[in-house]
């Protein structure tokens, strides 16, 4: 089938590359020239496990394309999937914009029938609204599809490939069957597509994003109580974790959620509730995660007190989790500007995400090219996001480069006594810090 795809980032980079692995021709469309002259030229703008090598394998056997003219992608597809941002607006509902000038310049390309499929984030209601923005600007039959994404940054090409379920919302059966159609290679285990309405599907993105959201929050603040009583988190989590009910997933404790969607999606969702009804526990979760990103900058102060200038830190991890260069609203932003406005110097390593820190920090922070090369003359070491390499380094190395042998683990990787038999003095969360 000729496919389009709209927006070219994290989702539809990936949906457009997967749907041409199982056999579709699609055009993937951006407004960043830059994006898809980099494409072109074989390049992946965004650091994506496995992706790079299938963008390239597809291109080269002609299944999938780049460009900037929406107009001639419409003209050869009949699907056209919307991927394009839903950022954040001034009052933390999800900005639109993009979407009605995506579905506003489908509309005026179609030249007959065509199958809209809205990927992107949206509030409940805006596939009512597309239809609404298109039947503006068309006389032409369209039909709309919501078909939320629950792709992983880090593990999207995977979860793409093997989601634990598809969605589908519309109400439209000729329409909701050919989507289905496109996403039965990926579902050949059995895992399930659900139809539904568009407003359930579209809903179903926010309620799964604000579970995952809850649970860090909630574990996150389960840890600061039990740094107060003299419990340990982590033995907590492996009992609480073996209840079935509860289970083991998504309750480690850390330096609070970020990324481009959890924020931005809990925010839209307060918003959503602005009227009726107030989202108390939302309201909660997003202020726990506040509170939580600040957490090692209270125990960085509270070992060196409150002007840090003179000092410098290492800091390892920048992207808000491992396998992405992702740095949107990542929790190393608000830990490196507290510690830069105390006074003191940086010194990072991320293995993926330099680029977008250079983006961000420019001058203000130095950048090393390996882990080690981040701590010479550092007072002590930060360890914000539990990229694998982190996990099992030479400590007697650390020690040696470090200034004073002082570690604060946003991500409890280490072992509390292990470390501080090798004579560091050690933070983590929710943890005896010793
Ligand atoms: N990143 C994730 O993990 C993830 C997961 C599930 C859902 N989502 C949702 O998917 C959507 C896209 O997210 P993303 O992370 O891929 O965003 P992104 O910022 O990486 O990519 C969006 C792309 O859309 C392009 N764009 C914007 N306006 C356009 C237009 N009018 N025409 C053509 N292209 C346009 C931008 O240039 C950009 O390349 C968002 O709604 C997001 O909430 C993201």
């Amino acid at each position: 089938m000729n496919l389009a795809v709209v927006g070219t980032g994290y989702v539809g980079l990936v949906a457009g590359t997967c749907f041409a692995e199982s056999g579709n021709d699609v055009t993937c469309v951006d407004i960043d020239e830059q994006k898809i002259s980099m494409l072109k030229g074989g390049k992946v703008p965004i650091y994506e496990p496995g992706l790079e090598e299938m963008v390239r394998r597809n291109a080269a056997e002609q299944r999938l394309s780049f460009t900037t003219d929406l107009d001639g992608a419409v003209k050869k597809s009949s699907v056209i999937f919307i991927a394009v941002g839903t950022p954040q607006g001034p009052n933390g509902d999800a900005n639109t914009d993009h979407v009605r000038a995506t579905a506003k310049g489908i509309a005026n390309a179609m030249d007959g029938f065509r199958i809209i499929v809205t990927k992107s984030t949206v509030p409940v209601g805006t596939a009512d609204r597309i239809q609404q923005w298109m039947t503006e600007e068309t006389s032409h039959p369209f039909a709309v599809v919501s078909n939320p994404e629950f792709l992983k940054e880090g593990a999207a090409v995977e979860d793409f490939m093997k989601p634990d379920r598809v969605v589908l919302g519309g109400d439209n059966t000729e329409a909701l069957e050919a989507v289905k159609e496109l996403y039965e290679p990926f579902v050949r285990t059995g895992n399930p597509i659900l139809v539904m309405d568009s407003r359930s599907a579209e809903m179903s993105k926010y309620a799964a994003n604000a579970m995952l959201a809850t649970k860090i929050s909630f574990i996150n603040e389960i840890s600061r109580l039990c740094e107060t009583k003299g419990a340990d988190v982590g033995e907590v989590r492996r009992a609480i974790a073996l209840d079935r009910r509860i289970g083991p997933h998504f309750i480690f404790p850390g330096v609070g959620y970020g990324g481009s969607c959890f924020p931005k999606d809990i925010r839209a969702m307060i918003s959503m509730g602005e009227d009726e009804p107030e989202m108390v526990l939302l309201k909660a979760v997003e202020k726990v995660n506040q509170r939580q990103k600040g957490i090692l900058i209270e125990k960085v102060t509270r070992h060196f007190g409150a002007d840090l200038a003179g000092l410098t830190f290492a800091v390892w991890g920048l992207a808000f989790k491992p396998r992405t260069d992702d740095m949107r609203d990542a929790p190393s932003i608000t830990v490196i500007e507290a510690l830069l406005k105390a006074g003191a110097k940086v010194q990072a390593f991320d293995p993926e995400a330099m680029g977008e820190a250079k983006k961000i920090f420019a001058d203000r922070i130095q950048y090393a090219n390996r882990n080690y090369e981040a701590l010479p003359g550092a007072a002590a070491l930060l360890v914000l996001t539990e990229w694998n390499e982190f996990r099992r380094p030479d400590f007697v190395r650390i020690k040696q480069l470090l200034e004073h042998p002082v570690i604060f683990d946003g991500r409890n990787l280490y072992d509390p006594t292990d470390i501080r038999r090798l004579g560091f003095q050690y933070y983590s969360i929710g943890r005896n810090d010793g």
